[in-house]
């Protein structure tokens, strides 16, 4: 799969102080120790624990599930460790969802890379990510761009915005980072 275009894809906080420190406890290399929301489901935990991730086994899963972009298992990490926020389900100990979100801090942010393995779809582990990075970003703008997930958006109240528009520098993944 090397489509650079597909989306690779709830804490309140009271007052601007409190939103402020959330999100720069949240930055790449600041990012709060831990923090954990129920799924739906009683046996998934979702977290932001990228410690825990084993990327070689996760970029296995998501070739298995015909959602591997081509980047390599450090560079895949490097993509989760660089975002301000970031989601993570576990059931029974093991990765079964991710999801991922770039964000100014301010006003708008990105939403990609979001993942449920297909075994456990339609569970509402996808919901319970996208709805943690919601909670992260309070007053922001989140943008995405899907394939065919757009009645799953939907229904988290992502509504279509015209004309999306994008272009790949150079060769998609053709950057030292991917070395
Ligand atoms: C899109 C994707 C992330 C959704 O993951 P998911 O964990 O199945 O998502 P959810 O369970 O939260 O919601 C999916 C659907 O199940 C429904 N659902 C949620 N909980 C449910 C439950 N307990 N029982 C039955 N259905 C349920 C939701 O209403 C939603 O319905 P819809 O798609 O008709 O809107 C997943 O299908 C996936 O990984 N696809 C491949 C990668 C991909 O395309 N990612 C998106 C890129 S932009």
């Amino acid at each position: 799969m090397d489509d650079p275009k597909r989306c690779v894809t709830a804490p309140r906080f009271g007052d601007a102080d409190d939103r402020m420190s959330a999100e720069l406890r949240m930055r790449p290399g600041h990012r709060r120790a831990h923090h954990r929301t129920m799924a739906n489901d009683d046996n998934v935990v979702i977290d932001d624990d990228i410690e825990r991730v084993d990327w070689n086994r996760a970029k296995v899963d998501l070739a298995a599930d015909n959602f591997d972009n081509g980047r390599s298992a450090a560079a895949l990490r490097r993509s989760f460790e660089q975002s301000q926020h970031v989601a993570f389900a576990w059931g029974d100990g093991r990765l079964v969802g991710m999801a991922r979100l770039l964000s100014d801090g301010v006003c708008n942010a990105y939403l990609l890379d979001v993942w449920t393995q297909s075994t456990i779809r339609r569970r509402g582990i996808a919901t319970a990510m996208v709805r943690h990075l919601m909670g992260s970003v309070p007053g922001q703008h989140i943008g995405l761009q899907t394939d065919d997930a757009e009645h799953f958006y939907a229904g988290l109240g992502f509504h279509l915005q015209p004309q999306f528009m994008g272009l790949v520098v150079g060769g998609w993944l053709n950057n030292a980072a991917n070395r």
